[in-house]
């Protein structure tokens, strides 16, 4: 029989790319919940979900009254909806804890009186990333390292502390209340129709506007990229594989490369002729951040396809082609 699926956040970045999986390669009814902050009602969007016959139901899921627009019983749930950013965690850190608190917490609630087969959180690296630094746990990192926040009063963690609420409600309401759920961590999601907050169209920007000489911030701090599909393919498996109730896993790839390498490549394909110039990073960025994925790869036979150079091509060719057509620079 068909499922019943809802992608909470769907018109993002990763939920668009699993709704568009989904509606390929499944026989699913699905409906993606969203306010549009971030996700976008483009023509991608628009035609992914006449296509498909996909239910929209726009509104804002910090009101708890928005869920009753949504059905009473679901198989698969994807909570994605989140604030994101680094540059939105420093400038509206009170907005992240308020907004990331009030989606988790309704959509905990919601499932209470629901019928839901399965839930899954999407998390992220940050919620480790301080462990690693202040108490040298090794990298690539495991799932079970414990969780740290290295400076609670910066604005910048707010993110990760959400997140970790998320982590913990999820896994705690799902044993009290009978529904599965499966937590997976994301690490530099990369690709087509991200956005220009995150660094690689940011980048795109940054070389097409001419900048010279080009400042490589944070040249030697090491980042495992994973591309959008791959990212997808963990994430489906994540919530399709029998037995991953309860657990956790990170989803990303271990191909740690510098930020340095990426920038020069990145320059390469924008056949950039001009000088590069080291400059320091942004506070409170960590120099190492890589996982271990062994945890997807054995339990759910994940395995990262696009390597990162092909990745950053295929990303750097649909930005151009975006703002050749004469598209504009978004949030
Ligand atoms: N992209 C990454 O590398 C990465 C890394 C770690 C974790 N994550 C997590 O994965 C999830 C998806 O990330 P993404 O990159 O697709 O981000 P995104 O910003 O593109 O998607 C989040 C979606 O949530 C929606 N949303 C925000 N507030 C809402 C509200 N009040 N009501 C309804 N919808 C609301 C936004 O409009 C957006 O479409 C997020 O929870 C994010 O924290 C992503």
């Amino acid at each position: 029989m068909s499922k019943n699926v809802l992608l909470l956040g769907g018109a993002g970045f990763i939920g668009f790319n699993i709704a568009k999986y989904l509606s390929e390669n499944r026989d699913y009814q699905l409906t993606i919940a969203d306010n549009f902050a971030r996700g976008k009602e483009d023509a991608l969007f628009t035609e992914l979900v006449k296509k498909h016959n996909i239910k929209v139901v726009a509104g804002d899921y910090t009101d708890p009254k928005t869920f009753d627009l949504l059905d009473k019983s679901y198989d698969q749930v994807y909570m994605l909806a989140s604030v994101v950013g680094v540059d939105n965690a420093n400038s509206i850190p009170h907005e992240i804890i308020r907004i990331n608190t009030a989606l988790i917490y309704n959509t905990l609630e919601w499932v209470r009186y629901a019928t839901i087969g399965k839930v899954l959180f999407t998390s992220t690296s940050e919620c480790y990333a301080g462990s690693v630094d202040a108490f040298g746990y090794k990298t690539p990192t495991p799932e079970e390292v414990p969780l740290c926040i290295e400076d609670i009063s910066h604005p910048r963690f707010t993110y990760a502390v959400t997140k970790m609420l998320g982590e913990s409600g999820f896994l705690n309401y799902s044993r009290i209340l009978g529904f599965e759920a499966t937590i997976v961590r994301y690490h530099n999601v990369y690709g087509p129709r991200m956005g220009f907050k995150h660094v690689i169209p940011h980048l795109v920007v940054r070389y097409r506007k001419g900048e010279e000489p080009f400042k490589v911030y944070g040249h030697d701090q090491t980042r495992a990229f994973c591309y959008i599909t791959d990212a997808v393919e963990g994430t489906v498996l994540a919530m399709e594989k029998p037995s991953t109730n309860g657990q956790i896993y990170h989803i990303g790839t271990q191909e740690e490369i510098s930020i340095g390498e990426l920038i020069h490549y990145a320059g390469e394909l924008m056949n950039f002729k001009g000088t590069f110039e080291n400059a320091p990073t942004y506070p409170g960025s960590v120099s190492r951040r890589c996982p271990d994925i062994t945890k997807a790869k054995t339990q759910l036979s994940f395995e990262p396809k696009v390597n990162w150079k092909e990745g950053l091509k295929q990303t750097v060719a649909w930005y151009n082609n975006y703002l050749e057509e004469g598209n504009k620079v978004y949030e």
